[in-house]
């Protein structure tokens, strides 16, 4: 078959069934969760003004670099949301909400990554966010909603990593301890560290080069510099996940690719991923994000799961496999087609999966489309059926046995043969 002359862009994909139904399912699990949970939907927009994205960090890659900004037609800087923390803070600021204000959401986000297995350009998150609350029980909450999600998928080889960012005033402490510390060992740092080092020393933490890694994992730590609340907050994250029985590890290096994140920071990975993207997702408190942007001082905290990885951790365990989309049942109808037209509309009026064959195929083409769609039963029309006022049922697995039933009672017939 010739190529067409338009392929989808690098980062991008097209998806078809059976993944395109799996992915649905997936976020209709989420939503179910997060409604029992009591989180209402949000669906913002997927560009908003630059401002928006740009409060997220200028230090992260994902600002920095990744961001498909441009200008619009009227003259307007506009980007294509990285991620949805910041629009959903955006619409707080704009709408006010009665607080705390519980919101889910599901959709694309766009980021000029380097694509690989995992890393698209244009890929899905389901996530959530709090608005409003202090309390480190909602940080428990969130990490348990996201850890729920997982174990309805079946995803039992995900690890939760938990760090504490300490508060606003704690940084600048840190900061410093940070600056000196990497000052000290810049002989073996790389120059893309060096350079992250002037505008964000947490960033170089952050770090996947490996030379970079061996001098991050000597840095000092973070909850070493927490004070007397954000390490109490912390203690109490950390006692809740316990009593919820939900294992974790601290990480006292782990920044998150975000600037944003003050006191609990979490990220959930996958044993059965590569390591370049084993995030199936992350998030924790943003607790001056909203304030930054021009919003009210309302501390927020909330996570991402990426749609794409978790179907791709799904694979590797093999768990939440794609569902059946085949028709339960195939309407074979060698009259004018009107019967046929009748019959599938009855059927699918009963909730039944029914399909036909079209443009007047010949018996034996229509059977031989029977059998290829899977389905477990063909019911036939011909003129004798209908002059009987009946139809003949095909079983079409094991010995395809056939019988008449009446037309009349098919619906009933065929719902007895599937259960
Ligand atoms: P994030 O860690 O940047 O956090 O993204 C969350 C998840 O989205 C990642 O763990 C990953 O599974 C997926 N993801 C990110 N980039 C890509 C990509 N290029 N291709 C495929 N999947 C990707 C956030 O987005 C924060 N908004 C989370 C949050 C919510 N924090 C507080 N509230």
């Amino acid at each position: 078959m010739a190529r067409s002359e338009f392929q989808s862009l690098p980062g991008t994909r097209d998806l078809l069934e059976p993944d395109a139904s799996r992915f649905r399912s997936l976020v209709d699990l989420f939503a179910v969760e997060a409604r029992n949970a009591g989180f209402g939907q949000i669906v913002p927009p997927m560009f908003e003004d630059v401002g928006v994205f740009v409060r997220l960090g200028e230090a992260s890659d994902v600002v920095s670099k990744e961001l498909y900004a441009f200008e619009d037609k009227g003259g307007r800087s506009i980007a294509l949301r990285p991620e949805f923390t910041a629009s959903v803070c955006r619409v707080y600021s704009q709408h006010r909400q009665i607080l705390p204000w519980k919101t889910w959401y599901a959709g694309p986000s766009f980021r000029y990554d380097k694509p690989q297995k995992g890393r698209f350009r244009q890929f899905d998150q389901v996530g959530a966010e709090v608005i409003g609350s202090n309390d480190p029980d909602i940080d428990v909450e969130m990490i348990a909603l996201a850890w729920r999600f997982f174990a309805k998928l079946g995803l039992t080889d995900v690890t939760l990593l938990v760090n504490s960012l300490g508060d606003a005033e704690d940084r600048p402490r840190y900061l410093r301890a940070l600056q000196d510390f990497f000052s000290s060992r810049a002989d073996e740092l790389s120059e893309q560290a060096l350079e992250t080092l002037k505008v964000n020393p947490l960033r170089v933490l952050d770090s996947k080069r490996p030379g970079d890694a061996v001098v991050a994992a000597e840095a000092p730590v973070l909850v070493d510099f927490l004070s007397d609340d954000a390490r109490a907050a912390f203690e109490r994250v950390k006692a809740g996940l316990d009593a919820l029985g939900i294992p974790f590890t601290v990480a006292p290096r782990l920044v998150r690719g975000l600037d944003y994140y003050t006191r609990t920071a979490f990220e959930f990975a996958s044993a059965s991923l590569d390591a370049a993207q084993n995030a199936l997702g992350g998030g924790g408190r943003y607790d001056g994000l909203i304030e930054n942007l021009g919003g009210p001082p309302e501390p927020g905290v909330g996570f991402a799961i990426g749609v794409d990885r978790t179907l791709l951790a799904c694979d590797a365990a093999d768990v939440f496999r794609p569902t059946d989309l085949s028709p339960q049942v195939w309407v074979v109808a060698v009259t004018d087609g009107t019967e046929g037209l009748r019959l599938v509309e009855e059927l699918r009026q009963s909730g039944i999966r029914a399909d036909r064959s079209f443009d007047g195929r010949s018996m034996k083409a229509q059977m031989k489309a029977a059998n290829r769609s899977g389905a477990e039963i063909a019911l036939i029309i011909g003129d004798d059926e209908v002059a009987s006022g009946t139809v003949s049922v095909r079983t079409m697995r094991g010995d395809g046995q056939q019988e008449s039933a009446q037309r009349a009672e098919i619906v009933e017939k065929v719902r007895s043969l599937l259960s």
